[in-house]
């Protein structure tokens, strides 16, 4: 006999009912229960191979680049040579040319407790031309080291382009397996967008700038080929009052160069850049950012020039997440949030991305601007006018996974996962770009969250709306 056709179907609804709540769908988002052994994130020992200086005694090592001015036609090189200043010049060229250019740069150095660094290079080159593929070669005679990079497309409202998204990166092991994997991704990420905490040398005694030096050993065989574009962390400060170093972020703006003249920043720690179809503002979020501050009053004129029929996808970079469900560090956001999220939904901000937090987590589009004292509007609410918020704090770090999360998941999260990994925004035209979060799955990377990003601007208000552009699922934002 067969089976009542409304019992199978009970049946099979009951069966996804209980799939779905395994997946922890019955509260807010998702909460991924993917587990891999976290093996304490220990730091690579010092004689690793990734941290083998260049042969040749004094050349150039610690190679990194990133744009030198606010469209892409610049790029500032730096390196280090440990002994002896060396050459302060580049010599560059576009592939099939046979014009050989050079630009002088300038060194700096600094102490740090017992610590002094070597001779940190800085060199701009500027008047590029797009999307080409340029050489350059540092040091000279046999201490010479070429490699290369190719400026991306003139900006415009359709540019494709693809980012990388990395944070917390650290020099474990895991780190190492998340810069592999970002290099091996298919995707093929053009620029790193880096949100924070880079090599984590405070976590050593006196804070050993050693591991500052053998982190940019470490990623040189990815920034010395494209840009990262830097964002400060808490591991940046460096303040250490005790041992006499007082002075915030010294090893940091030392070692790591922006273009924040170029958006008349005050600051090298808040900038912005265009960069093919998106405009990228990076935040700090330990300066001040209070109501007349330096960084509130610069954000408040940035984002009034932000122009959508140029460069249709706006991005902010910050450290520390405004929205997090984790219960580490558990809204130590919330001060900046206050003050600037009422801009990105104003603005209509169309990703911010976040570090801080080991692990991932990705909201849905939510604001919580209503509250106004008396009306007990303080939940955050769908709102189709807001950022979606990426917690990408997975890099590797040196402290391990944070995996406590507040439960029952909140509404606003949409999925969230304490793995390591990075992530790739894809941008396709001015109205739809492809974000994925690559997982570290043991040796591999497996693509484990995923979201369509619908241009708030150009989706929103100029082109005719459907039922899939505004509807707000964890497949569709
Ligand atoms: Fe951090």
């Amino acid at each position: 006999m067969g089976v009542p056709a409304f019992r199978l179907g009970f049946s099979v609804l009951l069966v996804f009912a209980f799939v779905l709540c395994d997946l922890g769908v019955c509260n807010g988002g998702i909460t991924s229960r993917f587990v891999r052994d976290d093996d304490a994130s220990s730091d690579m020992p010092l004689d690793s191979d990734v941290f083998r200086p260049p042969p040749g005694k004094n050349a150039p090592q610690q190679v990194h680049i990133t744009q030198g001015d606010s469209e892409g036609k610049s790029v500032i090189i730096s390196w280090v040579t440990p002994d002896k200043p060396g050459s302060n010049r580049v010599v560059y060229w576009a592939e099939n040319s046979d014009t050989r250019n050079h630009a002088e740069g300038y060194f700096v150095s600094y102490k740090y407790f017992n610590y002094t660094s070597g001779y940190i290079h800085h060199c701009t080159i500027n008047d590029l031309e797009y999307d080409t593929k340029y050489f350059y070669v540092i040091g000279f005679g046999s201490l010479s080291r070429r490699f290369w990079f190719t400026t991306p497309p003139k900006v415009g409202p359709d540019v494709p382009y693809t980012f990388g998204l990395i944070g917390d990166l650290g020099q474990t092991h895991h780190s190492n397996r998340t810069l592999t994997h970002y290099e091996l991704n298919p995707t093929k990420g053009q620029t790193v967008l880096f949100v924070g905490d880079l090599s984590y040398a405070d976590r050593y005694p006196f804070h050993d700038n050693t591991r500052w030096d053998s982190w940019g050993r470490f990623v040189e065989r990815s920034t010395a080929y494209q840009p990262w574009i830097w964002t400060a962390g808490n591991h940046e400060l460096d303040s250490a009052p005790e041992i006499g170093e007082s002075e915030p972020f010294k090893p940091y703006l030392h070692r790591y160069r922006v273009p924040h003249n170029a958006s008349d920043g005050s600051s090298p720690l808040w900038y912005s850049i265009k960069r093919a179809s998106a405009y990228i503002i990076v935040l700090s979020s330990y300066s001040s950012f209070v109501k007349s501050s330096p960084q509130y009053k610069w954000l408040a004129n940035e984002l009034e020039k932000v122009n959508r029929d140029e460069t249709p996808w706006l991005i902010v970079l910050m450290h520390t997440p405004m929205y997090s469900s984790y219960v580490h560090h558990y809204m130590e956001g919330e001060s900046m949030r206050v003050v600037f999220e009422p801009w990105f939904v104003k603005y209509k901000v169309d990703v911010v991305f976040a570090g801080h937090v080991h692990a991932y987590e990705r909201s849905e589009r939510i604001s919580n601007i209503e509250y106004n004292v008396v009306n007990g509007l303080c939940s955050p609410a769908y709102n189709i006018e807001a950022p979606v918020y990426i917690t990408i704090g997975d890099g590797g770090n040196s402290e391990g996974l944070v995996s406590e999360m507040t439960e029952p998941q909140p509404k606003y999260s949409a999925y969230r996962e304490a793995s390591y990994g990075h992530g790739t925004l894809d941008i396709k035209n001015r109205t739809h770009a492809y974000f994925a979060w690559h997982r570290n799955q043991d040796e591999y990377a497996v693509e484990a969250d995923s979201l369509w990003l619908h241009n708030r601007e150009w989706i929103s208000t100029k082109l005719p709306q459907s039922s899939e552009m505004t509807h707000l699922s964890s497949a569709a934002a």
